[in-house]
């Protein structure tokens, strides 16, 4: 792999505390970062260890398995490590940074090819990237050594205009093949799966359109509430926090069509496809709602939204989110994708689940009841696991009909493979110049589109339904897909 110096900017932050510095750290471990290579972070430093690389040995104690710590160098990794003690809007600290990337250079022989990591709140952005330029720290090459990638947390922008304006900053300063934009869910295995499975078999793509299919259904459900993330969610709310971009980029991966090839350009083009075909979120086939007081999974009494750290006590920003979704192409025209996110449900569950239409003749009139129709179910986490309701009959029965799964959980199968992290292998990518799992503009763009209108509308009504935190989200949810006929898939 080419040598380069990945700089992180927001290097004393909790992104990198739990997540980057782990994720390298494990890449370390197995051989697969470059031979030349150094971590050069740009933050404050923090305020209960200002030693840098202290810091990141606490990190690693912290968020890494003793396992895994003790079978490898921990100390010459920490050697790979140092900090500029840095306010990201001084220009000042952007020439020290300019000056300790060249020394990185020449003491480490890393070329002079740079992967910014922004790991900083969207409002430092324009800061980073107009100081970046003004210092001459990018080159204007992704590719052609010294090369420079930028990756981008999200949420890139709080809607399609502040979204285009932040690709008008990153443009500015850089190409759009030099901008890497994260959604963390791309780089988890199970996502990726749903297009291995998809396009390495040829059982389901034939069923796999409006013939077959009656409905798709998006969970992301998690236990937690939102920690000490009161300041950013509140601002954010559930649908740009999750389904923007997270829920958005799994059903493009579950509707796309087929692509040319596995190149990023393929496969990008065929996502954004999807996205520009969805059909904006509608207020009256949408629902929103917030925790209150409830339980925690060990039935422990927990405090509503309001109460948690930095929410107003009059905050109206879901935590919740339900709503049915259509995607106008030849394929799905007519399938509903019905979607719903929240926090501080009764369970951690991502999963889709692809409802086929039922078996077209009631044979079976014995049975005590109708065969239910066949659902094909891609839990993403907490266990990955790919299953498939069959209807058969009771043994000894002539004709008692009841659904079995027909069940692959990752953890049984691949016991050899450790799941990587999801930053692992979005760290990994980057490093080798491989954008697939990043998104592009365009797809940002187009997925705005879809929730920008449903924003709009809600932000117009400050009435939010209420939900026990520990339960299923407000009754309306139930309602909106009960409509139609159907119910979530539990
Ligand atoms: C982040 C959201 O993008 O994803 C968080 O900002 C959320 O609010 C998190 O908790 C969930 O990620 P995961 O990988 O735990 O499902």
């Amino acid at each position: 792999m080419e040598p380069c110096i990945f700089v992180l900017f927001g290097a004393t932050g909790d992104l990198s505390r739990r997540k980057l510095l782990p994720a390298l750290f494990r890449l370390y471990c197995e051989d697969m970062l470059p031979r030349n290579f150094a971590i050069v972070g740009f933050a404050i430093p923090d305020k209960k260890q200002p030693d840098y690389q202290e810091f990141v040995r606490e990190a690693l104690t912290e968020f890494v398995g003793d396992n895994e710590r003790h079978t490898c160098a921990l100390n010459e990794f920490i050697a790979l490590t140092s900090l500029i003690p840095a306010d990201f809007s001084d220009p000042e600290a952007y020439k020290k940074l300019a000056d300790a990337l060249k020394e990185t250079d020449a003491a480490r022989e890393t070329g002079g090819n740079r992967l910014f990591y922004l790991a900083t709140p969207p409002t430092c952005v324009p800061d980073v990237l107009q100081n970046l330029q003004a210092a001459g720290l990018v080159t204007d090459s992704a590719h052609k050594t010294p090369w420079t990638r930028l990756i981008a947390e999200k949420p890139f922008g709080i809607d399609r205009d502040s979204a285009r304006r932040m690709t008008a900053l990153f443009h500015n300063i850089a190409k759009e093949d030099q901008v890497y934009r994260i959604d963390h869910y791309l780089g988890k295995d199970a996502v990726q799966d749903v297009t291995v499975l998809r396009f390495a078999n040829s059982l389901f793509e034939p069923l796999w359109n409006r013939g077959y299919v009656d409905h798709v259904q998006v969970t992301v459900a998690e236990t937690l509430g939102v920690e000490r993330r009161g300041n950013y969610f509140n601002s954010m709310g559930e649908t740009r926090d999750m389904v923007q971009s997270h829920a958005l980029q799994v059903i493009a991966l579950v509707a796309m069509e087929p692509p040319n090839s596995f190149s990023a350009a393929a496969i990008r083009d065929e996502k954004v496809k999807v996205l520009e075909a969805m059909r904006p979120l509608n207020s009256h086939y949408a629902v929103r709602g917030q925790y209150g007081p409830g339980k925690d999974t060990e039935g422990k009494p927990v405090p509503g939204y309001r109460s948690e750290y930095a929410v107003p006590p009059d905050s109206t920003t879901e935590t919740y989110m339900a709503a049915r979704l259509f995607i106008e192409s030849w394929r799905w025209s007519g399938v509903p994708f019905y979607i719903r996110a929240g926090k501080r449900l009764p369970k951690q569950r991502t999963e889709v689940n692809i409802q086929f239409k039922g078996a077209p003749l009631t044979l079976f009139r014995g049975s005590s009841r109708k065969p239910e129709p066949n659902v094909l179910r891609l839990r993403i986490q907490p266990d990955a696991e790919i299953a498939l309701t069959v209807e058969l009959k009771r043994p000894g029965t002539a004709h008692d009909l009841l659904p079995v799964e027909l069940d692959m959980l990752y953890g049984d199968v691949f016991k050899e493979n450790r799941m990587r992290d999801a930053y692992e292998r979005l760290l990994l990518d980057a490093l080798h110049g491989d954008a697939l799992l990043f998104m592009r503009e365009d797809e940002i763009d187009a997925a705005w589109r879809v929730v920008d209108p449903l924003l709009a509308y809600w932000r117009s009504d400050p009435d939010v339904p209420g939900y026990p935190a520990g339960t299923w989200g407000p009754d309306a949810a139930d309602d909106l897909i009960a409509r139609d006929g159907r119910k979530w898939i539990d």
